[in-house]
């Protein structure tokens, strides 16, 4: 298939261009490029690969043509963004997925996968397992987008045009684009480069996690499944075994770093906490299976950070913390008020920091 990945310059859409290439597709990707001053470690950019650096907000029809499928990850992505400017994750994250998924329809493209997320469930009240069926209750701008991106891109559904929405577990797991703002990749780095882990909570809240790989795996089983089971279906994507409450996942991460010191604070009010069903997915989406278990995860994390000799200012690099590099294009005045580029910029594909 020939395929347009969206935010492919991200934490999941770098591996993902290589998996969808290594899997035998044409791939296309498209992004601002908010996060390319860095890279955590080398990875060979696969050969054919073209890369559009456009921001989602002033795509035109021309930009879609030709392609069979779109897999859509280009957005603000996660609660802290939402909250530093909410006007902008509107904006972008609904009203820039809106008009992505109306003008790929208005082009003929009948695959769309979207990356949404199991915060759209917000809460641990009501199902004690949330089901695609669950009520949401969405805690922030970011997680409200990701519904109504859900309910309005639904409406467009038809024969012609069948969306798929993923939503997402929380990631984990080594991308060249690295994260280091989500809770396992932030708890090992902190581990390693400090050898203590300072809870300010009492890390009571639940969270569903999945490694990066498995999301990835997601997307391209549910490009290439056949069309009736996936047209206008949502699927969480993770493992049900996978939903750990904060705590552990510091005990966990903790056997990993030898010496690790650990010290837990009192509940914070953070509301948000949920335990999720991956069943359907399990068994309804062709070809895939959640194969990664957080344990080996955090030890892929402790070998990586061991294998590139990790520093403390690797580790607290702006562009690996999404909302501090966001601020620090900003406060140098290469981003407008909106987060459009005020100067055009061609980033480079592999850029100046490596650790
Ligand atoms: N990482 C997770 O734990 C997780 C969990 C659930 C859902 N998701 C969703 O998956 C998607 C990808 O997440 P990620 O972790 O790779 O995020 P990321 O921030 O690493 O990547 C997002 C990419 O989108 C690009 N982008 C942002 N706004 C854009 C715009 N207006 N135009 C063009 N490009 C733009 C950024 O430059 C970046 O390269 C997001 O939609 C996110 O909400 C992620």
């Amino acid at each position: 298939m020939n395929i347009l990945v969206t935010g492919n310059q991200g934490y999941i859409g770098y591996p993902l261009v290589r998996l969808l290439h290594d899997r035998g597709h044409t791939v296309t990707g498209l992004d601002t490029g908010y996060y390319t001053d860095g890279t955590l470690f080398e990875s060979e950019w696969p050969p054919g690969v073209r890369q559009l650096w456009k921001d989602i907000r002033t795509i035109e029809q021309s930009d879609l043509e030709g392609f069979d499928g779109i897999c859509h990850l280009a957005e603000l992505s996660n609660d802290p963004l939402g909250q530093h400017n909410e006007a902008n994750t509107y904006a972008i994250n609904h009203g820039g997925t809106i008009r992505l998924a109306r003008l790929a329809k208005e082009m003929g493209i009948e695959r769309f996968v979207y990356t949404s997320s199991c915060s759209v469930y917000g809460l641990q009240n009501g199902d004690p397992f949330k089901t695609e069926n669950s009520p949401v209750h969405p805690l922030t701008a970011y997680a409200r987008c990701k519904v109504m991106v859900e309910r309005d891109v639904s409406a467009l559904a038809d024969d012609t045009f069948s969306p798929t929405f993923l939503r997402n577990a929380t990631a984990y797991g080594p991308s060249p684009r690295q994260r280091f703002d989500i809770v396992l990749n932030n708890l090992s780095g902190v581990a390693y480069t400090t050898g203590i882990i300072n809870m300010r909570s009492d890390g009571s809240p639940w969270r569903p996690l999945v490694h990066i790989a498995d999301i990835a795996q997601a997307i391209a089983c549910t490009l290439e499944a056949p069309r009736d089971t996936v047209h206008n279906e949502v699927f969480n994507v993770g493992h049900s075994d996978e939903n750990y409450q904060v705590r552990d996942i510091v005990d966990l991460v903790a056997q990993t770093i030898p010496g690790c010191q650990v010290s837990m604070g009192s509940s914070d009010g953070d509301d948000r906490s949920y335990r999720v069903s991956f069943d359907k997915i399990a068994t309804q989406l062709p070809g895939f299976e959640s194969a990664h278990r957080l344990h080996d995860g955090a030890e892929q994390m402790a070998d990586l950070y061991a294998a590139i000799d990790l520093a403390p200012e690797d580790f607290t690099f702006r562009a690996f913390t999404r909302l501090k590099q966001l601020e620090y294009l900003l406060d140098t005045d290469q981003l407008d008020s909106e987060f459009f580029w005020r100067q055009p910029v061609e980033p480079s594909i592999m850029s100046s920091h490596n650790a």
